[in-house]
């Protein structure tokens, strides 16, 4: 039997419809193997500053690296000078991503504050220029993550989708709310809807996914082809298998955090790795009355000891289940 792709990304094959987002802090090389597993049809890195690859490797090229066999994989850059984006678009090309992506959605006064991220989508012709360099001098696909626009009166998603489009983009994902609206408020799924009818190209659909169900309530709402996943994929990797947080076993939940913090003990070494998974170790048991046992585990360095504190963990919410 073959399988047919769900969408293509020029001529790249994506099978499934659930994406994990990027997302800076968390989409890292552990973490995006683990959403993989569980059925992530693509994995975006986090976003890159195209200054830091303009010079000499530093720590921020590490959010570059990939697993061998991790495909397909997007790299996300962004920048505020195309011809800036070009060149660090082109060192990242050398690092064989399968996709170049352009983050056109970050809200941060910071990045957008600069030009960057969302702040690209005040400037059509930086857009127009960026997809044209890159879609002539780069062999990978190259796409973009926007949001609907700077605020309401400036809800110009369309017409950056259409400059992307006539630029040589091959897809596009729309964060459906504005930059003013950083994450408060309602995701606007019409305009998801909206954007697909408008442009030629993949859209993928962003924006309060919370549970499996809403994936294929987005798909159906508004046509998107692919759903990516944010804040809801934090400790919840089973979204991607389709599977409801309210369905899961204790040991299902502790077998996952122990093949977890086993992928960051080995990317990141130890004790790094596990002072790095305190984040994640919150999200897990989020939901459960589980703080006092928690906090142990929130402050250990020892691996072997989080071990025998999750097992006690989890004899506790036994006993309380049964
Ligand atoms: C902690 C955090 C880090 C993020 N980092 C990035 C990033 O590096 N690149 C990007 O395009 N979006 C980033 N985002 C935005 C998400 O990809 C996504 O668009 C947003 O969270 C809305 O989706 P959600 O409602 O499913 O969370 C980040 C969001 C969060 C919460």
């Amino acid at each position: 039997m073959t399988i047919e792709p769900t969408f293509w990304v020029r001529d790249i094959p994506i099978y499934g419809d659930a994406i994990l987002s990027p997302m800076a802090g968390f989409s890292d090389v552990p973490y995006r193997a683990l959403c993989r597993a569980f059925g992530s049809a693509m994995n975006y890195t986090e976003f890159v500053p195209v200054d830091s690859l303009q010079g000499k490797r530093n720590p921020l090229w590490n959010r570059l690296n990939k697993k061998p066999n991790e495909h397909p994989i997007v790299f996300q850059i962004f920048g505020n000078d195309a011809k800036k984006i070009l060149r660090g678009a082109q060192r990242v090309e050398a690092m064989e991503p399968d996709i170049i992506d352009i983050n056109m959605g970050c809200s941060t006064r910071k990045v957008s504050g600069r030009g960057a991220g969302v702040g690209m989508m005040i400037q059509p012709e930086l857009v127009a220029e960026t997809f044209r360099l890159l879609t002539k001098h780069l062999s990978v696909p190259v796409t973009g993550k926007i949001r609907l626009g700077w605020d309401d009166d400036r809800r110009n998603f369309i017409e950056i989708a259409r400059i992307m489009e006539d630029n040589g983009a091959s897809l596009v994902a729309l964060h459906a709310r504005t930059k003013e609206q950083k994450y408060n408020y309602e995701a606007d799924w019409d305009a998801i809807a909206e954007l697909k009818q408008a442009v030629n190209l993949p859209v993928i659909g962003n924006g309060d996914v919370r549970v499996p169900a809403d994936i294929d309530a987005m798909k159906t709402h508004t046509g998107c082809d692919g759903v990516m996943v944010g804040r809801a994929a934090v400790g919840n990797p089973w979204i991607f298998a389709r599977k409801d947080r309210a369905d899961l076993s204790i040991h299902e939940i502790t077998d996952t955090v122990r093949l977890h913090l086993r992928e960051m003990l080995e990317y990141y070494g130890n004790p790094f790795g596990l002072v790095l998974f305190r984040k994640h170790l919150r999200r897990y048991f989020s939901g459960y009355a589980v703080k006092p046992l928690l906090q142990p585990m929130l402050v250990t360095e020892d691996a072997a000891e989080f071990e025998r504190l999750l097992r006690k963990l989890e004899e506790e919410l036994e006993r309380e289940g049964g």
